[in-house]
């Protein structure tokens, strides 16, 4: 048997345990995975509370980034083989915080010998949303970009691309991630009333791209700090739509992409907690209240 986190009813978190389960065996094309560790993610909570369907049979298995050992491997899988340490997207349902799970090989990468299980396992998700969200157009060395909820798991990580393109990134995050948004060369702006007009002081001229990862009215407001409407970009309100920007296009090579810039040491995806399996629920808890500072990680074993 194996153990997995999961929903019992879509809802509030008072439905999540910690149930075993027979180990789940790859069909074609996926890998089974021994978890090492598994990013936490908003969206665990928004998949459970429904908020992309409730059509699913239950329990759904929570979970949706992770990094582990390949622990067999499905028809025509080529290119990874039993023992091999790899990162995945975990497929919605299938349960990254759980002490084995399933992923679909093409969209699972090798995992370098520099970069931790713990890091690693942030990449999927949250890494490649800060890769897509930063080349949503493109930006020369010295342009400016605008990182709305620069405190967060994907924020920090845009805000360092935002470095390594030597742009002039902007952080607006909640005082208390003044230090942790500074850390990565960007100059940091508070959030709250008159934010926008905070970020207009610095860049009278508008912004060449606003990420936002945060939406709704704080996305209304800075999203007139572009430099024209096609140059925001949101992984959080696809109200972006309405105010001329777009959502997050996915790059196929985002996740091998962003792991290299990991591997190399230009990238710090910030794990500011660690949690076991067992205490999954925390973890989803300390995320689910919308201020996390940096990754929230599962480990197991
Ligand atoms: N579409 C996709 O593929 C995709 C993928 C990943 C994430 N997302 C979405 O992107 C959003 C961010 O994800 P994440 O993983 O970075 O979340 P996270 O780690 O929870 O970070 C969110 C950050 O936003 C900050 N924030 C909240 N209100 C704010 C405000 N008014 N102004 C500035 N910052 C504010 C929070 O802290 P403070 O309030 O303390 O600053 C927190 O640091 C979520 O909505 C998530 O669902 C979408």
């Amino acid at each position: 048997m194996s153990k997995v986190y999961v929903f019992t009813q879509f809802g509030g978190p008072e439905h999540q345990e910690l149930q075993d389960r027979p180990v789940p065996q790859p069909r074609a094309g996926e890998l089974l995975l021994e978890v090492r560790a598994a990013g936490v993610n908003p969206a665990d909570a928004k998949v459970r509370a429904g908020l992309f369907g409730t059509g699913r049979r239950l329990p759904v298995g929570m979970g949706l980034e992770a990094a582990g050992v390949v622990a067999a491997v499905g028809d025509g899988v080529e290119g990874f083989a039993v023992g091999d340490a790899v990162l995945a997207g975990v497929p919605n349902g299938n349960g990254g915080f759980a002490e084995h799970t399933i992923v679909r090989a093409v969209e699972a990468v090798t995992k370098p010998e520099e970069v931790s299980f713990t890091d690693a396992a942030t990449l999927p998700v949250a890494g490649t949303t800060a890769y897509d969200l930063t080349h949503h157009v493109d930006l020369d060395a010295g342009q400016t970009m605008l990182v709305l909820g620069a405190g967060g798991g994907v924020g920090l990580m845009a805000a360092q691309i935002g470095a390594v393109h030597q742009l002039r990134t902007i952080g607006v995050a909640s005082e208390a991630k003044r230090e942790l948004v500074e850390s990565t060369g960007a100059v940091f702006v508070p959030s709250g009333d008159g934010f926008a007009d905070r970020v207009r002081v610095l860049a009278p001229d508008g912004v060449d791209l606003v990420v936002d990862l945060v939406g709704g009215e704080v996305l209304r407001q800075a999203a007139p700090l572009a430099t024209e409407p096609g140059r925001v970009v949101s992984a959080a309100d696809p109200a972006v739509v309405e105010l001329g920007g777009g959502m997050r296009r996915h790059d196929p090579e985002a996740l091998s992409k962003i792991t290299g810039v990991v591997q190399h040491g230009l990238l710090d995806p910030h794990v500011t907690a660690t949690y076991p399996l067992e205490r999954a629920g925390e973890a989803l808890a300390a995320v689910e209240t919308g201020h996390a500072a940096g990754k929230v990680v599962v480990e197991v074993g």
